[in-house]
């Protein structure tokens, strides 16, 4: 929803009126009944004669009362100002960027708002969130702080200040808040948020947009509610953008320049969804017909553009260049990945650097805005454009209108939207039900990880079963015995036994398994300690030990038939949830969600992220079935290898290594870059299979040589369709991994 409700913006007209002339008791009835004040704040003789008389000596600020407070403000509270022992009161406030600016950022100002209300000193503190790695350096880089603002780190030792108070505007709590030398303002619940004692509110809620606050201050002294009045002169969107000049300087070449008398439209364009690419511009397309229609011939047409999705900045172009106007965007756009599953994070391609340096560039629009109000990024461009514009109408000694024309994008929320009919679903995976067998597995990790077992009264009268993992890399079985160790976790959860993990090989019991298991995962040894562990008697439930293969349904539901009876066994509907997405599915599950990788592999590759990606496994030789083997493969491929206008990339995993073989490959496929990675060991095989950009796998068929293989299929086909479900786009774009097995 809009942040500047009809009601909100009457409220602040009246405020802005009646502050000047009104005591402040009346003004509280005044604000709560009257709802019809269209009066146009410009014509108030009383307040224009008051902006003459507030006019300091030197005109640099513009003679806008906002502005005034502000210049006063930092007259009485500049670094400058401070010494060494002084009386005055502090207000600390947290920021960092650029990330998330949109809700950091306001939250930013709404705590600076309050401070000047309160006439309090603002100490800034750059905090991110754990999540949020941005240095301050990094920050400064891109958005440099203003030097008049004194920092939190530096003066709090050099004045003794006190630990900063948490208040939450409480208005019958005034007079006690007074007595609190550094207080801390409420904020967004997700800045902090380690600091539990912290009053949260929303981004929007700048001091006037919440009803209780506006009693706040209506209860504070008649200085703070002039204060406060004249800083909401023009609305808070003026108020926001004049803090966002005020306190930052953008650092980011402005490539375009418009000439004043140009059309000028802003638009910005988000998505929450991450399979969303952005491709649907009905919205944006149909609210710029609407305001195109008010430029006038002889003046030439932009139309700034930012998004989250480089696709909607492409296509937006090429309707633009069609109606005989130019769509403007950072150069940056050019040469992003388009694709959802190369940028994995809703914020798109380019987020933080990328979001500030396209704010500078669009916030160059005058004539009209598009975008949705709901968003806090979009709300920074449109008060920057706000207070700009009025700058510049000063500076030219024009009129500037009360508002620009604007047109609102629908919400794109992750709870779920679509472009009308015939358009596909877009969900938040936070939103929506997980994949059948995820949901079994984080069941099982609730009920049986360490941790659950450590809350166990009687932790002996719990049912077990060892998987056992191999201590050494150069373990010969070392795929075998990891096969089994899978077949393990999945007896136990058809079981539900907790399966503890053990870590040997055959002689020896080691201390590390050579490959790391989740942290979840109970280690026998740990726990052999505190009870006895009964095995399961016999191996009546295991499965062939030696066999590679993975367990279809049918076996598994026969081996669970020869149980012993004590044992008890999952109702079907369990084992039908298990092997809903297939075998392959089902142990690429199991493989990721007991075993860890800590490999770094991955980033040596991929010279072309974009094109498509095979990963091509083989033993290094092709059993001389070589020329049927690549024909197949490449009939196989060629879904995936069709078009010839997109790079593609063959990664070719050999345990010997033999170029001739390779030479022959690339042959067969010419307009693919072969990149050749030897003698690897099994974890990073692993980790290659957890990216899920590998279009297709080509490989030997599951049997006693092929243990690597199958393992590698597996993770592939489990990433991929995991990461699927996770761009939220119904019906997918993105197919599955293609299978070529020979
Ligand atoms: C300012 O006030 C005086 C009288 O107080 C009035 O004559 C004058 O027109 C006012 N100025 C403006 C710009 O309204
Ligand atoms: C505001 O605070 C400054 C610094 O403490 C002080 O010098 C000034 O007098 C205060 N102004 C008002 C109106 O209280
Ligand atoms: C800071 O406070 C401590 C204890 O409250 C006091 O001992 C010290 O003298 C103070 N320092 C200054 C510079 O005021
Ligand atoms: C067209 O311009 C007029 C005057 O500037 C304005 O009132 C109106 O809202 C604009 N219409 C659109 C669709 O932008
Ligand atoms: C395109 O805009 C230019 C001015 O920038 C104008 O001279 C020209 O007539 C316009 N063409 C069309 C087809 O509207
Ligand atoms: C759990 O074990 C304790 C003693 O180890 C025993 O007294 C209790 O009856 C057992 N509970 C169940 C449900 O088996
Ligand atoms: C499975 O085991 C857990 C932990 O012992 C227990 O809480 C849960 O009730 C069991 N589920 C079934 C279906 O027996
Ligand atoms: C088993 O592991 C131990 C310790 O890691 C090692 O010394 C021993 O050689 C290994 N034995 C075999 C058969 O791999
Ligand atoms: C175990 O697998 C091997 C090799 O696949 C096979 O020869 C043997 O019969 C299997 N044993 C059982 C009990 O299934
Ligand atoms: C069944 O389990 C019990 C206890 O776990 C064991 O004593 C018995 O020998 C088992 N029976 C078979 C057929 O494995
Ligand atoms: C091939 O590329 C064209 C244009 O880039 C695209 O429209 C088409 O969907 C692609 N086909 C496949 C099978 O990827």
């Amino acid at each position: 929803m809009g942040r500047a409700s009809l009601l909100f913006s009457q409220c602040i007209v009246a405020l802005t009126i009646f502050l000047v002339v009104v005591d402040h008791r009346e003004l509280t009835k005044q604000i709560m009944i009257d709802t019809n004040t269209q009066k146009n704040v410009k014509s108030d003789s009383k307040v224009v004669n008051e902006t003459e008389a507030v006019l300091t000596q030197e005109r640099i600020r513009p003679p806008f009362l906002p502005d005034q407070v502000l210049e006063q403000y930092i007259q009485w509270h500049s670094e400058r100002t401070l010494t060494d022992n002084n009386h005055r009161q502090y207000a600390l406030i947290y920021y960092y960027c650029p990330n998330r600016a949109g809700n950091i950022l306001h939250s930013m100002f709404n705590t600076a708002i309050w401070a000047i209300i309160h006439n309090r000193t603002i100490l800034w503190k750059y905090d991110t969130d754990f999540s949020d790695p941005n240095t301050v350096h990094e920050c400064q880089k891109i958005l440099q702080r203003a030097r008049w603002l004194p920092s939190w780190d530096e003066w709090a030792p050099r004045l003794n200040l006190t630990e900063p108070i948490p208040i939450e505007m409480d208005p019958l709590r005034i007079q006690e808040y007074q007595q609190y030398q550094t207080v801390v303002f409420p904020m967004i619940p997700d800045q902090m948020s380690r600091h539990k004692q912290f009053f949260r509110v929303d981004w929007r809620d700048d001091p006037m947009h919440k009803r209780n606050h506006r009693q706040y201050i209506m209860a504070m002294d008649d200085a703070a509610i002039r204060r406060t009045g004249r800083l909401y002169r023009y609305g808070i969107d003026y108020l926001l953008g004049m803090l966002f000049r005020e306190f930052f300087t953008i650092h980011a070449p402005v490539s375009f320049q418009t000439e004043a008398d140009d059309f000028t439209v802003a638009l910005h364009s988000r998505h929450t969804v991450v399979g969303d690419d952005g491709s649907f511009i009905t919205d944006e397309t149909r609210c710029l017909e609407t305001l195109l229609l008010n430029r006038t011939q002889s003046a030439k047409c932009i139309v700034y553009l930012m998004s989250d999705r480089p696709s909607t900045v492409h296509l937006l172009k090429e309707w633009l260049e069609d109606r005989n106007c130019t769509g403007v965007s950072n150069d940056d756009y050019a040469s992003m990945a388009s694709s959802p599953l190369l940028f994995r994070d809703e914020h798109g391609p380019n987020p933080g650097v990328g979001f500030i340096r396209d704010l500078a560039l669009v916030s160059q629009a005058r004539s009209a805005l598009v975008g949705d109000p709901g968003r806090s990024s979009f709300m920074l461009l449109q008060e920057i454009v706000d207070y700009d514009r009025r700058i510049d109408d000063w500076r030219w000694g024009r009129d500037s209108p009360e508002t620009i024309p604007f047109c609102q994008l629908p919400g794109r929320y992750g709870k779920g939207y679509n472009y009308g009919p015939g358009t596909p679903r877009f969900i938040a995976h936070w939103h929506n039900q997980l994949l059948e067998p995820v949901q079994v597995l984080q069941q099982y990790k609730s009920e049986h990880s360490d941790d659950a077992l450590k809350k166990l009264e009687n932790p002996s009268n719990q049912s077990y079963l060892i998987g056992y993992l191999p201590c050494s890399l150069e373990d010969d079985s070392i795929e075998e015995k990891l096969r089994s160790f899978l077949h393990d976790f999945l007896l136990a959860i058809a079981t539900n036994r907790t399966l503890l993990v053990k870590y040997t090989n055959k002689t020896t019991i080691c201390s590390r398994p050579a490959i790391s298991v989740q942290e979840w995962l109970p280690s026998y040894d740990e726990w052999k300690e505190s009870f006895p562990v009964r095995e399961l008697s016999g191996n009546s439930l295991k499965p062939n030990r030696t066999s590679f293969t993975s367990l279809a349904k049918h076996e598994l539901k026969t081996l669970l038939a020869k149980k012993n009876s004590s044992v008890i066994t999952a109702p079907s509907e369990l084992l039908d949830m298990l092997y809903k997405e297939g075998t392959n599915f089902l142990y690429g599950a199991l493989l990721h969600e007991s075993i860890q990788l800590r490999s770094t592999f991955e980033t040596t590759l991929s010279p072309d992220p974009q094109g498509i990606r095979v990963l091509w496994y083989d033993t290094g030789d092709l059993h001389g079935h070589m020329t049927f083997i690549l024909q197949e493969t490449s009939r196989c491929l060629e879904p995936v290898l069709s078009n010839a206008t997109d790079a593609c990339q063959i990664t070719f995993l050999q345990a010997q290594g033999d170029s001739d073989q390779v030479k022959v490959i690339s042959n067969y496929f010419p307009t693919c870059t072969i990149i050749e990675v030897q003698a690897i060991m099994l974890p990073d095989l692993l980790q290659l299979s957890r990216d899920p950009t590998w279009s297709a796998f080509a490989g030997p068929r599951e049997g006693l040589m092929t243990s690597v293989s199958s393992l590698l299929r597996e993770s592939l086909v489990y990433q991929r369709r995991e990461v699927i479900w996770k761009l939220g786009r119904f019906p997918p774009s993105v197919p599955d991994v293609l299978l070529c097995e020979y």
